[in-house]
């Protein structure tokens, strides 16, 4: 069986553009992959963060997986930072990774332009080898993401092919290069205020988002005030109709309907019908998920699923990193 790696940073709540965009993916690609999802909790620390809190959305995220219906006996959920190998394995990738590789990162640039204020983290330079690391210990074969995490898997696969090249013997690997697996639809989704913008968790403004934990009514008020435009023409073109098109793409994934047919449902109709409907949607959707994240929270199921998911993680990490060293040299030849 082929291998999946995934994760989600606890830098905030999720919001449905991660849910779209990554989560979606999840649910319908574990049948039939062995599969690894993380709770990212190392990434999470390159930009300030309330320790409390982040504890909170570490479980709080966890919960998520398990609520939008990953199944933890198909798929190995764990927290990052409680699989080691992690953080060795990164260091070594950084030992292997050109600082101008790193420049060039658009994230790289755009985090660090809005965090200058406080300073820049070394780690916010040096966090897509850690993303790097969290790949290739699995062996990963498929990454499933949205699309603003393209660039850093197109470095992951620069990296093994230049590790293999320099420590792997003639003809043979010591890394498994990974494929991306973009969805089709909702790879990003878009700010609902600002819709030429990416949704993103750790917007300051809550009206650009909708969270996984957002109340009903919070959903309600987001969607009636989402930036539309005054044509009042329910169609899709992103260029011209980005308020809309977004909208018409988040329907699209919470009611599995396809955009043409919802297209064709609300013609002649109005964005006020077409807000409330889409809205419903969503609520229909995030309602229950809600109440199992938060039966998961109470009980203590969770910490069962995230032992065991740490543990199988630990065990196929451990062997990649053991290798790894190998390879550079690191420590004491191995006894038999
Ligand atoms: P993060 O936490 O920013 O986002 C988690 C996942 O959600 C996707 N996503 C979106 N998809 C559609 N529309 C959006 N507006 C949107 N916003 C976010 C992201 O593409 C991602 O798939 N570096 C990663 C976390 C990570 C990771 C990894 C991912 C660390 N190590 C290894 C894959 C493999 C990140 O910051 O994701």
């Amino acid at each position: 069986m082929k291998t999946i790696f995934s994760g989600i940073q606890p830098s905030g709540i999720p919001t449905i553009g991660n849910y779209i965009g990554a989560m979606q993916q999840f649910i319908k690609l574990q049948d039939d992959y062995q599969c690894f999802f993380c709770v990212v909790d190392e990434h999470a620390i390159t930009v300030p963060q309330d320790r409390l809190k982040l504890r909170e959305q570490i479980l709080q995220l966890a919960a998520l997986y398990v609520a939008v219906g990953i199944d933890p006996k198909k798929a190995a959920i764990f927290i990052q930072s409680e699989v080691p190998a992690h953080a060795e394995a990164g260091w070594i990738v950084q030992c292997n990774t050109y600082v101008g590789e790193l420049e060039r990162m658009t994230q790289f640039k755009d985090k660090s332009q809005k965090n200058n204020t406080a300073g820049v983290s070394a780690a916010l330079l040096t966090y897509p080898p850690l993303m790097v690391a969290d790949i290739v210990l699995y062996n990963t074969d498929l990454v499933p993401v949205g699309e603003d995490q393209k660039q850093h898997l197109e470095l992951t696969r620069d990296f093994v092919d230049r590790f293999n090249n320099r420590y792997a013997a003639k003809n043979q690997t010591i890394l498994t290069k990974p494929e991306v697996h973009i969805p089709e639809q909702g790879a990003r989704i878009m700010s609902l205020q600002e819709p030429t913008k990416k949704m993103s968790k750790s917007d300051t403004n809550q009206k650009n988002f909708i969270s996984m934990m957002d109340t009903p009514d919070s959903i309600r008020k987001k969607i009636k005030s989402a930036v539309t435009d005054s044509s009042g023409i329910i169609e899709y073109d992103v260029a011209e109709k980005p308020g809309i098109s977004n909208l018409l793409t988040i329907y699209s994934a919470f009611s599995g309907q396809n955009i043409d047919e919802l297209v064709a449902q609300y013609q002649g109709a109005g964005y006020g019908q077409f807000k409330a409907d889409l809205a419903e949607a969503i609520v229909n959707v995030i309602e229950p998920i809600q109440q199992r994240q938060a039966e998961l929270l109470e009980s203590g199921e969770l910490d069962l699923i995230l032992d065991e998911g740490a543990e199988q993680a630990r065990r196929v990490a451990n062997k990649t990193l053991q290798k790894m060293k190998n390879a550079v040299g690191l420590g004491r030849k191995p006894r038999k």
